[in-house]
């Protein structure tokens, strides 16, 4: 294999030999400027595999050079050097293309982490979405083609993305297929419900903690970070994070660098940030819940999922889809869906998405009595949005008296229909319903149906 060069774009000769001496030991060739125009001269030979650039060069900025380079030679992979706390031009530059950023004072392991990625994310360039692993994204419509595509070339930045979407659409599926398509994919893609962690536990989960520092700190334990070092974290239900890990995390992010509870040694981590949240974050910022530092730093790409609504006429194709996995797991023929079920299907809401679609269609196949499911054995809950305007006149005798108590009964049912319809499980019920978890356990208690 011929040697991969690396072009430096600084204008401080001192870091410049910093950063030739750190790159050459790594056994790649190195090409220093200290302008825009003399690298984008080098930049026109094709020779450059990797591009490291300043941010304020004497006549021009670094993002030029970014630009330059996602319009003519989209090849090479480009990062900035920003100046310790410059969170805006970081974020520019990721949105303008840049696939990572490094803090100055440059730290040598950032910086050989840095490289790694980016020449592993230049040998699997030519690789197209590998759909031989379980991390599938099924579907024809325009909107699911367009973000399998949006996918493919995620993957190959590190920019942190958050992922929206409506409960059950698919998030987790994205986050996953990015981190499988990237540089990343031999590293650990760790997931974790922010929502699910005890306030008092949330510090020491992502950051780890060392023997003796709190009660219960037994022994040393890695956090989240250092577990996904090389790898990706998706935050998952991130809007669920109390405040004050909200700052904590944010630094975490900006300086690559964790701190375990109870120690002073910093471990510096190389972690892609993946998010998902099934609210509207923006909303959440708005109403003060989320900080606005913390959004901005972990949405600089935004990638929404369409919700099952959006592409009913991918319903038959995943519920066969459903069918045929089923079937070879539970060793029998394939049910077939008959017109009606099929019919039933396109013109139900699905509140709950791809997953609402898989328990119904899972039960369904239970039930059916010979091989083919029909509209009955679907049980789809009857659609309830047209207002019988009689209803408010049947609330009104049933208040009377005691709103808050009828009022309760309402949400009681609702509770219950929430749970049955995710089979018990009460981290669905709570997205189901647009709660939190706690908010979530909180009425479980208050009417004892825990
Ligand atoms: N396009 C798709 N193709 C195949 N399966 C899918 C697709 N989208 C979602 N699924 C399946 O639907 C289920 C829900 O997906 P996922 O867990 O990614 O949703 P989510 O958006 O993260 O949900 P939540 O908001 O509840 O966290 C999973 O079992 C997943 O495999
Ligand atoms: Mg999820």
């Amino acid at each position: 294999m011929t040697q991969k060069t690396v072009l430096i774009i600084d204008d401080e000769p001192d870091i410049r030999e910093l950063l030739e001496i750190t790159i050459s030991r790594m056994g790649l060739h190195t090409e220093s400027v200290g302008c825009v125009s003399d690298a984008i001269a080098l930049l026109q030979q094709n020779t450059i595999q990797l591009c490291l650039t300043d941010i304020k060069l004497p006549d021009g900025s670094g993002l030029d050079v970014v630009h330059h380079i996602q319009q003519h030679c989209s090849e090479t992979a480009v990062a900035v050097l920003t100046a310790y706390g410059s969170t805006e031009l970081a974020v520019e530059a990721l949105k303008a293309g840049a696939f990572d950023f490094i803090n100055k004072p440059v730290s040598i392991d950032q910086l050989r982490n840095l490289i790694k990625t980016a020449l592993q994310l230049e040998s699997s360039s030519a690789t197209a979405i590998d759909s031989s692993r379980n991390t599938r994204l099924l579907g024809e419509t325009d909107v699911i083609s367009r973000l399998r595509q949006q996918i493919t070339k995620l993957a190959r930045s590190q920019a942190p993305v958050y992922i929206s979407g409506e409960s059950g659409s698919g998030k987790e599926v994205v986050a996953r297929m990015i981190h499988a398509n990237g540089p990343r994919r031999n590293a650990p893609f760790v997931p974790v419900n922010c929502g699910a962690i005890p306030d008092e536990l949330v510090e020491s989960e992502f950051f780890g903690h060392v023997k003796g520092s709190f009660t219960g700190a037994y022994g040393d334990k890695e956090g989240l970070f250092e577990a996904a070092n090389g790898g990706t974290l998706f935050l998952d239900e991130v809007a669920d994070l109390p405040l004050n890990m909200q700052v904590k995390l944010l630094r975490a992010i900006q300086e690559k660098a964790v701190r375990r509870i109870g120690s002073n040694e910093e471990i510096s981590v190389d972690v892609r940030i993946l998010s998902a949240t099934h609210r509207d974050l923006s909303r959440e910022v708005a109403s003060e819940h989320f900080r606005s530092d913390l959004f901005y730093r972990i949405n600089v790409i935004e990638v929404a999922v369409p919700s099952l609504r959006q592409r009913v006429s991918d319903i038959p194709l995943l519920a066969n889809f459903m069918l045929e996995k089923i079937a070879s797991e539970w060793g029998i023929p394939a049910p077939r869906l008959s017109e009606d079920a099929l019919n039933a299907l396109s013109s139900y809401p699905f509140p709950g998405n791809v997953r609402e679609l898989e328990n119904i269609i899972e039960r369904a196949a239970t039930l059916c009595d010979d091989e083919t499911i029909t509209a009955k054995d679907l049980s789809l809950p009857a659609s309830n949005s047209s207002v019988n305007p009689d209803k408010h006149t049947d609330h009104l005798s049933a208040a009377i008296g005691d709103v808050e108590g009828y009022l309760a009964s309402i949400e009681q049912n609702i509770i219950n229909a929430a749970l049955k319809a995710q089979q018990g499980n009460k981290t669905e019920s709570a997205k189901l319903l647009g709660l939190t978890f706690r908010q979530f356990r909180y009425k479980l208690k208050k009417y004892n149906l825990d």
